[in-house]
């Protein structure tokens, strides 16, 4: 039976550092650590302010990496990589996997230079036996490859055995999916040694989750499951928000038909909001992945299904935008819109992907001057989104949603944090603690740039008429009409439509 004492997580990134941290917190007799090239990210991991912003991650990191009162210190954060490979018997490899810019496979690829540098890290710098789990997401075969590259310049009578383990956090959530994960998939090779390996990453697990949720599949399986997943969740919100072009071409109305399809227990109700278009650095990274793997396989019709996942939420974003310009007389030349939101999803200061960037590039176009609020998002980071300057003409970001509001002809709500909901049912974002854009998260009582927007406010600072462009079916469409704001949102008919 192989035992782990001491685990090694390559790569400090949303992925490596809060798992890094939950296994820290749920098996306190392991030592983990997490290592990284990025020697800024490690420190702000040693620092009060993490480098990735997620609810309740702090009040795991800290006292893990810190020690408390009765418990000692057994989560690390350091860049002395090769010496913490050594002392390892588990080695996870969480670095990031994006799509190729370049070369073969260009703008579909996964670009496994990062994965491969580290695998072979890992095979110069072991000096005794170690399982190697492969925590990014990669395309299938993956693990063979960096078998492969293990073996050949491993160290004299070191073994290596790979597993495939990959990850289904969503960010926002990270750490209650961490803690509470539907499955945890380890794949292994079919032999002993292969599954002795994937027992022993079993028994971490087992320190919180339970053994009916550990599921050992061969390799293959397990990689292509993940991707699997993925394009499953994204096309999900393509096939709404399919939906939400019709229903807004025939009055019907999305929020209702997601409820009414949802009811079907076969289909369920998550993942159906139907939006301005899904973001994240996975769902367009690994269904291109998922595509550029079909194409090689020379099966067309399946890459041509999932690239429509694709291509539908390029579409959205793009009705989208049409309906902002076109309900504005056609022209947003000289115009004030206020967007509020550039996170791609609420909960998070991650952009990557984000819907916001490509809604904001367009409107840029269309040579309106526009006012960003974000509460979580830092200011450097949206203007490299946008690739402009600060003091640029056509862009400013507001440190709040009235200043970015102010004399606006439009609001445009891109991020569904609960901030800017006027809904009954929506709880207060628990974010807190804040400093530069990045937060620490988990106390009771939001920060004041979390506070709930006052819409009736946001109407008197506004010019006439003043709009709502809703990409998140964020804010109740009726009581901001009562306060007089023409409300366009998602799946649901235009106003002006309906009453030509
Ligand atoms: P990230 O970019 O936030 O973090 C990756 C980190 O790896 C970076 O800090 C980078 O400096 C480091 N790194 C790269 N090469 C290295 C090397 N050779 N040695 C040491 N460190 C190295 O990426 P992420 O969002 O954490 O994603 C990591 C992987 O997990 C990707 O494959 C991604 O597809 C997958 N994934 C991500 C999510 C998510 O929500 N972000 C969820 C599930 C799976
Ligand atoms: C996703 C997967 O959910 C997760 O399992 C995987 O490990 C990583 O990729 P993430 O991208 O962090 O996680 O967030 P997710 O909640 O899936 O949202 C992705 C995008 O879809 C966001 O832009 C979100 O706003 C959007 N979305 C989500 C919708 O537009 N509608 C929905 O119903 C759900």
């Amino acid at each position: 039976k192989r035992e782990v004492k001491s685990i090694c997580c390559i790569g400090g990134g949303y992925v490596g550092g809060p798992s890094a941290a939950v296994i820290a917190n749920k098996a306190p007799h392991l030592l983990v650590t997490v290592v990284d090239i990025d020697a800024r990210r490690i420190a702000a991991w040693n620092s009060d302010l993490l480098p990735v912003y997620e609810p309740n991650l702090f009040e795991l990191v800290q006292p893990a990496r810190d020690g408390s009162s009765g418990r000692e210190p057994n989560l690390v954060f350091s860049t002395d990589i090769d010496q913490k490979i050594r002392e390892a018997d588990l080695v996870f490899i969480g670095v990031n996997t994006p799509t190729k810019k370049t070369g073969l496979g260009a703008g579909k690829a996964s670009d496994l230079s990062w994965l491969e540098a580290a695998t072979r890290r890992v095979a110069r710098a072991a000096t005794k036996d170690t399982i190697v789990v492969e925590k990014s997401t990669v395309p299938c075969g993956t693990a063979n490859m960096m078998r492969e590259i293990l073996a050949a310049n491993a160290q004299p009578g070191v073994k290596f055995e790979v597993l495939s383990n990959p990850e289904f956090l969503a960010e926002g959530t990270a750490v209650r999916n961490l803690l509470h994960p539907d499955r945890i998939l380890i794949g292994c090779l079919e032999t002993e040694s292969g599954y002795a390996a994937a027992n022993a990453l079993a028994d971490v697990y087992a320190n919180w989750v339970p053994r009916e949720r550990l599921i050992t599949l061969n390799l293959w399986s397990s990689e292509l499951a993940k991707l699997a997943a993925n394009a499953m969740l994204a096309q999900r919100i393509s096939s709404i928000n399919s939906f939400s072009a019709i229903c807004e071409a025939v009055d019907a109305n999305i929020q209702d038909l997601a409820y009414a399809v949802g009811l079907d227990t076969r289909i369920g109700p998550k993942m159906l909001n139907a939006s301005v278009g899904f973001g994240g650095s996975c769902f367009k990274k690994d269904i291109l992945n998922l595509v550029y793997i079909s194409e090689s396989l020379h099966l067309p019709e399946v890459a041509a299904y999932w690239r429509m996942v694709v291509e539908v939420n390029e579409y959205q974003m793009a009705r989208f935008v049409k309906r902002i310009v076109n309900s504005m007389y056609s022209t947003l030349s000289n115009k004030k819109i206020a967007v509020l939101g550039f996170a791609y999803k609420k909960d998070t200061g991650d952009t990557r992907e984000s819907a916001a960037i490509t809604v904001v590039k367009s409107l840029m176009a269309e040579n309106a001057s526009i006012h960003i609020f974000d509460p979580q998002v830092r200011e450097e980071q949206i203007m490299a989104d946008l690739q402009v300057e600060r003091g640029d003409k056509q862009i400013t970001v507001s440190s709040s949603p009235y200043d970015a509001c102010q004399d606006a002809h439009a609001v445009v709500i891109l991020t569904e944090w609960d901030m800017f909901s006027n809904k009954a049912s929506k709880t207060l974002a628990p974010p807190a603690n804040e400093a530069g854009g990045m937060a620490n998260g988990g106390a009771a009582k939001p920060s004041p740039k979390h506070e709930k927007v006052d819409w009736a406010r946001v109407g008197e600072l506004m010019e006439k008429p003043a709009y709502v462009f809703d990409g998140r079916n964020t804010v109740d469409k009726a009581v901001l009409e009562d306060l007089g704001f023409r409300v366009e949102a998602i799946g649901v008919a235009s106003s002006s439509r309906l009453t030509m």
